[in-house]
C-alpha cells in the first residue's frame, strides 16, 4: 500500500468523513465475472458496512480470490454493478481501489525480510524531512509513529529494529494491518490471513480483525473456517461455485449452520459412497448421511472476540 503524500496523512484526509454506518462502503449488486468461457462468479450481492467484519466463505474453487480481486481493483467484474459510498465504479488499478480508502492484505504479503519492522510499515510511503534538494528519510518520526500505531492497535513488538523476517506470520499480517489502518483504509480485505497459522496466531490475527472494526473499519475477512468467521463476524456470505449460497447476518444463522454449509453436507455424502468403492476404506467406520446433513455440534459458539 503507498501513499501519495509520504506524511501518512493520506488516511486522516478520507477518515475524516464520518461514516454512515447504515450506508455502505462497497455494495455488489448482481455482480459476476467470466474469464473467457469461464464463469468465476455470477449473481453475488453484498454489502460492506462499517465498523462490521463481513466473512466471505467458501471452498476452493468457490470464487473468494475473484470478488476480492474486484472490489480491490485487480480486476473488473463482467456483470451487474459494483459501487463505493453508492456510487457506481469500475477500478482500472489496485491503487484506485487504494485512492477510495479501500486496502488489500495478501496472505503472501509484500514485505521486505531483512528490512524492520518499521521500514516495512512505510514502504513505498516513507516520511521525508528538509526541502528540495536536501529532502532525506524522516528516519525517527518513521519509527516513533511506527511504535505508536501498532501499540494504538494493542500490537507490542519487542523491538521494530528486527527484520520482519523474523517475525512470526501472524504478527506480520498484525502489522500489515495497523499499516492499512494508519494510512486510512476505510475497507480493509484480508484474503485468508489465518489459513496458514496455527490456533494461538490465528487468535491474534483474529483479535487485530475486531480492532479494525473497533477503529470503524469496514472488514472484509475471505476464510475457509466457519470457526474462525464466527469469531468475529457480524455477517456472513458463502460461496458456492460461483455464487452466493448463504447471505446472513449474525443474528439469523448459528455456527452449526455456518459449519453446515462449509461442510458441504450433501457432497461429503457423494464422497463416503464413493469411498465405498474404493478397497481399504472402512466406511463403516465414517458418519452416517444423515450425520453429514444435520447440523454439527461445536463446543465453541457463541464465542467471540468482540
Ligand atoms: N485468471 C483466471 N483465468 C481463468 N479462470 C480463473 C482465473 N482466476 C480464477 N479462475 C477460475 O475461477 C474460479 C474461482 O476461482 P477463485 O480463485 O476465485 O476461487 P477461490 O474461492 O479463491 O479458491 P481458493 O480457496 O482455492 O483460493 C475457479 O474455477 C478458477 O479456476
Ligand atoms: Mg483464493
Amino acid at each position: 500500500m503507498t501513499s501519495t503524500n509520504g506524511t501518512g496523512t493520506h488516511g486522516a484526509v478520507l477518515m475524516d468523513k464520518v461514516p454512515d454506518k447504515d450506508a455502505p462502503l462497497v455494495e455488489l449488486r448482481n455482480a459476476g465475472k467470466s474469464y473467457g468461457n469461464i464463469r468465476a462468479l455470477y449473481e453475488v450481492d453484498l454489502k460492506v458496512f462499517p465498523r462490521q467484519v463481513t466473512c466471505v466463505l467458501g471452498d476452493n474453487g468457490a470464487g473468494k480470490s475473484t470478488l476480492i480481486k474486484i472490489i480491490s481493483g485487480l480486476h473488473q467484474h463482467t456483470e451487474g454493478e459494483f459501487l463505493v459510498d453508492g456510487e457506481p465504479v469500475r477500478f482500472s488499478t489496485p491503487r484506485e481501489a487504494l485512492d477510495r480508502g479501500i486496502a488489500t492484505v495478501y496472505q503472501d504479503l509484500a514485505v521486505v525480510p531483512l528490512m524492520p519492522v518499521w521500514r516495512n510499515f512505510f514502504l513505498g510511503s516513507e516520511m521525508t524531512k528538509g526541502p528540495w534538494p536536501i529532502r532525506r528519510l524522516d528516519i525517527e518520526r518513521m519509527k516513533k509513529t511506527a511504535d505508536e500505531e501498532l501499540r494504538n492497535m494493542g500490537i507490542v513488538l519487542d523491538d521494530l529494529e528486527q527484520p520482519i523476517g523474523t517475525l512470526s506470520g501472524g504478527q506480520r499480517q498484525c502489522v500489515a494491518i495497523a499499516r492499512a489502518v494508519y494510512f486510512g483504509a476505510r475497507v480493509l480485505i484480508l484474503d485468508e490471513p489465518t489459513a496458514a497459522l496455527g490456533v494461538k496466531q490465528s487468535g491474534v490475527v483474529l483479535k487485530y480483525i475486531a480492532a479494525a472494526r473497533e477503529r470503524g473499519l469496514g472488514v472484509i475477512f475471505i476464510t475457509h473456517n466457519p470457526h474462525h468467521a464466527y469469531m468475529v463476524g457480524d455477517h456472513f456470505s458463502v460461496l458456492r461455485l460461483g455464487t452466493m449460497e448463504l447471505n446472513a447476518s449474525r443474528d439469523d444463522v448459528s455456527l452449526e449452520e455456518l459449519t453446515n454449509h462449509m461442510a458441504g453436507g450433501t457432497e461429503l455424502a457423494a464422497l463416503k459412497h464413493e469411498l465405498a468403492q474404493v478397497r481399504g476404506v472402512d466406511v463403516e467406520e465414517l458418519p452416517e448421511e444423515e450425520d453429514l446433513t444435520a447440523p454439527v455440534a461445536t463446543p465453541s459458539e457463541g464465542k467471540t472476540l468482540k
